[in-house]
């Protein structure tokens, strides 16, 4: 395992993430669409990378998305995320049936010739046209990709535990809290150090916390998932059956205020986990947050021990995916706060690398 400190810049195999804006940068909204199609294409997902082009050259000719989809925005608010999620919603509630005869999450078969994908451009431009609500409501929303392939990073995290000393978990920006089940849904027995501990309570915090019992919830979080990922979509329901069994409240509030209520806690572990969300964060938050884990952490003891898990695009890290699994500690020892670099991958938990 790695302490962070000083980190070589990360030059990765992904087209452009040294050109990706900083997160807070506000940038025309095509150029952050184009960026998320260079994505979604190097990643292996050629049709959700065919939605986004639908929508670019439809806004470049003046068409009827334009109106919707020239404005600056935040970089760090991944607009082409909420496109994607728009078309697959539609897809889903079954408003636009020829599209979803085109997407492998819903058994569609992929366009691959030219003129199949130039019909399935337009299809998409239609759909979308057809009810722009639907992707002006999908623009406003925050990305809830809750995906448990990232649960599998939390474990490789919670297997360097004391197995013996219970933990409770705490998770900010949650979501539909499906990663706070960690210890129910499928791990990599290669990233576990053993066995491990019992999580006796859990409990998260998102601004707008989704309902994994609700049809609007599962196909809210569905929508996210990206349309070429048929084994993302199949862990993704899983994960919503092994919700159905284990309860783990999200609450709505802030990921400050919800911070400022943890505290060390004598004969058990607090973990505080997050993953995904830091992006979507202005600086003010995540200042916040640094300050509440410092505070929890400096109330640690051996007895009573803190211990903050982070899954995060961090374009300093070394490898060819920029996500980084960060630990840190605090236990009243000489080593408390340090950050330790423990894997590093993609995003959804994919070509995950043990430091
Ligand atoms: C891309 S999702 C990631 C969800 C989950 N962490 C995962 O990895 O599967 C980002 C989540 O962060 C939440 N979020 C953004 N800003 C937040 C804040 N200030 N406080 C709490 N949650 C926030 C969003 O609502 C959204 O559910």
């Amino acid at each position: 395992m790695r302490t962070l400190g000083h980190r070589p810049a990360y030059r990765g195999d992904m087209p452009n993430v040294d050109t990706r804006p900083d997160d807070d940068a506000w940038v025309p909204m095509p150029e952050a669409l184009a960026w998320q199609r260079d994505v979604v294409l190097a990643a292996g997902s050629p049709v959700a990378a065919q939605i986004l082009q639908a929508v670019l050259d439809d806004a470049a000719q003046g068409g009827g998305l334009a109106g919707d989809l020239t404005m600056t925005v935040r970089f760090g608010s991944f607009p082409g995320l909420r496109v994607m999620a728009a078309v697959h919603r539609l897809a889903l509630e079954r408003q636009a049936a020829r599209v979803a005869m085109c997407l492998p999450t819903l058994g569609g078969t992929a366009p691959v010739t030219p003129r199949d994908r130039a019909q399935f451009r337009s299809d998409v431009v239609s759909a979308l046209s057809a009810d722009l609500q639907v992707l002006r409501a999908s623009l406003a929303h925050t990305p809830q990709t809750n995906d448990p392939g990232r649960a599998a990073l939390l474990r490789c995290a919670l297997s360097r535990l004391d197995p013996a000393m219970p933990v409770r978990l705490r998770e900010i920006g949650a979501s539909a809290g499906l990663n706070l089940r960690a210890d129910a849904l499928p791990g990599r027995t290669d990233l576990e150090a053993g066995p491990l501990p019992m999580i006796v309570d859990r409990l998260g915090c998102d601004l707008s916390p989704v309902d994994p019992a609700t049809s609007e919830g599962r196909t809210l979080l569905s929508s996210y998932v990206w349309v070429d990922d048929v084994e993302r979509f199949r862990r993704l329901g899983e994960a919503l059956r092994v919700a159905e069994r284990i309860p783990a409240p999200v609450v709505e509030m802030d990921a400050v205020d919800f911070c400022s209520r943890i505290a060390s806690e004598e004969g058990v572990v607090k973990v505080l986990w997050h993953s995904a969300m830091w992006a979507y964060l202005p600086e003010s938050t995540r200042a916040g947050i640094r300050r509440e884990v410092k505070r929890i952490g400096s109330t640690a003891t051996a007895t009573a021990p803190f211990v903050h898990v982070a899954w995060e695009w961090d374009t300093d890290l070394p490898g060819p995916v920029p996500f980084g699994l960060v630990v840190t500690r605090w236990d009243g020892s000489d080593s408390d706060g340090q950050p330790r670099l423990l894997a590093t991958g993609g995003s959804h938990g994919n070509d995950i690398r043990l430091m």
